[in-house]
This record gives C-alpha cells, structure tokens and sequence, in this order.
C-alpha cells in the first residue's frame, strides 16, 4: 500500500511482475465499466496493462483518502476533453498512463497533475516530429548525435503527453504551440493565451532499468511541492 500522501506521488509498476493470482484481485476492484473496457482489448497484455493501471489508481486513491473509501467504491466521470476526475470531486487530482511493461499513476491534493510513460524498447518514430513538435524542438532532436535522437525525442514525447494531460485538454491542443527546453526543464509558449508559462513544473525520468521514460507535469502553487516517484511491487499493492 502506497505511503504518504502530500505533494505529488507517483507510483509506477510493471505488469509483467505482477503474479498469476493478483489479476483476479485486480479485476475485482474495478467498477463494471472499466471491467467493460477491458474485455474490448484484442491482445491480453493490453488488458493487463489497462487493469493494473486502473487498480493502482483506485489503490492509490483510497491511500490519499486516509482509507475513507474503498478501492473497488470510487466512481468516475470525464472532462470535456476527456480527461477523468473523481465524480463530484475536484480533488484528489490524478492522471494515469500505461504502456508495454509500465504504468505509473500520480495522485495530489494540491494541484491537477499530467504523467505520461513510454517504453524504450520500441522504435523511436522520430519522422512524426516535423508534425507533433514544435520548430525549437525539431531543431533540438537534429542537433543531437544520431545515437541520442530516439532517447530524446521519447524525452519530448512524454513531456508534451504530460503537459496535456495536466491540462486536461489533450490531443484539442496544438502541439507546436508549446516547446521544451532541456537544462533546466521548462517549457515556452508561443501562444499568450496558454497564460504563464514559468508556472509549470515537469519532471522527468527513466525508470525499470531506465527501459521506460516517465514525465510528469504540474502547475505551481505558492508554495513548493514534494514530487515523490516510487516503484510499487504489484504484491504489495492490495
Ligand atoms: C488520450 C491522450 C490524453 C493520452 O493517450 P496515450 O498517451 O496514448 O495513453 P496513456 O496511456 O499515456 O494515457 C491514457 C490515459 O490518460 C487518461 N486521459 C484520457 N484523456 C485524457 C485527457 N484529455 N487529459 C488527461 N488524461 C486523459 C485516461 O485515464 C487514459 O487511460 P484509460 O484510457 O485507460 O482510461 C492523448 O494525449 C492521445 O491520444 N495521445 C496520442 C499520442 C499523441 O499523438 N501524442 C502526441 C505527443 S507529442
């Protein structure tokens, strides 16, 4: 069972750990429609991967909520544009991702929260830069040494999954409009309607024997956020 919970808490988890036995467990807290959903995946270890993620999420809330709620009585509803919230709540915030051998959730009180998380393993499909990044980072990814463009171009990716995310707004905004800067991370928007660019926080990682790429995306407060990332053994979970 996850720790503590002030700031921001990120957990990730593989799978591809997580035994035999627990994925009956991990069924049986989710609501009837996530059960739904998950049916619908062709390949098993697409639904595996969308199970785990939606029980660690409700593990991860009921842990924020002091145990007040079970895991398997949390109802959900969707944004305009997509993004899932507690029903009723503005808060806990969370966001979850998933993908071959990972997925991570991150739960705060304090302030909507973007994650993303991408395997390395698979081929960096750097030709849909010229239509997903902005000109600076284009530019970016082409200075960099060719053994180093797939590393950063999952760098940007993940970053701007992230970032939208944490809006809320995913895919309905344009990707060019805001651009990544690396050392230090910070992000620039072209666009002055996107508000105060310096207000955003980012954090990025590698993570499961660095084969995964994890970014997550916050806006700041007045005061500073602890930004935790863990990763959970699935056996210790429930
Ligand atoms: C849906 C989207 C928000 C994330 O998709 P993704 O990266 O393929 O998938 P992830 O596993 O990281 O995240 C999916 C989860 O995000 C959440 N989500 C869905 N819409 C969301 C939104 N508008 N805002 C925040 N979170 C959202 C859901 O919990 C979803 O999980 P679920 O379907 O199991 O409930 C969106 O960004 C998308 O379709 N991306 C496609 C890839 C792309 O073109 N990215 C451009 C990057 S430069």
């Amino acid at each position: 069972m996850p720790g503590s919970f002030d700031g921001i808490n990120i957990l990730t988890m593989s799978p591809d750990a997580v035994p035999e036995p627990l994925w009956r467990q991990f069924a049986a807290i989710l609501d009837p429609a996530e059960r739904e959903r998950a049916t619908r995946f062709v390949f098993e270890r697409h639904r595996r991967q969308f199970t785990a993620a939606h029980a660690l999420k409700r593990v991860m809330l009921t842990a924020a909520a002091g145990g007040a709620v079970t895991p398997a009585a949390w109802r959900f509803e969707t944004g305009a544009y997509g993004k899932p919230k507690i029903s009723g709540a503005e808060a806990p915030h969370f966001n979850l991702s998933h993908c071959e051998g990972a997925v991570a959730c991150a739960v705060s009180h304090d302030t909507e929260v973007g994650v993303d998380v991408e395997c390395l393993d698979r081929r960096a499909p750097i030709e849909l830069a010229g239509s997903h990044f902005a000109t600076s980072e284009c530019a970016w990814l082409e200075q960099q040494p060719e053994a180093l463009r797939p590393i950063g171009f999952f760098r940007l990716w993940t970053l701007k999954e992230a970032y939208i995310k944490a809006t809320g707004l995913g895919l309905s905004q344009r990707l060019g409009d805001f651009a990544f800067q690396f050392e230090p991370l910070r992000v620039t928007f072209a666009d002055p309607a996107l508000g105060d660019a310096a207000a955003w926080r980012f954090e990025q990682k590698l993570i499961g024997s660095q084969r995964h790429m994890l970014a997550t995306a916050w806006r700041a407060g007045s005061t500073p956020i602890r930004v935790e990332v863990k990763t959970v053994d699935p056996e210790a979970l429930l």
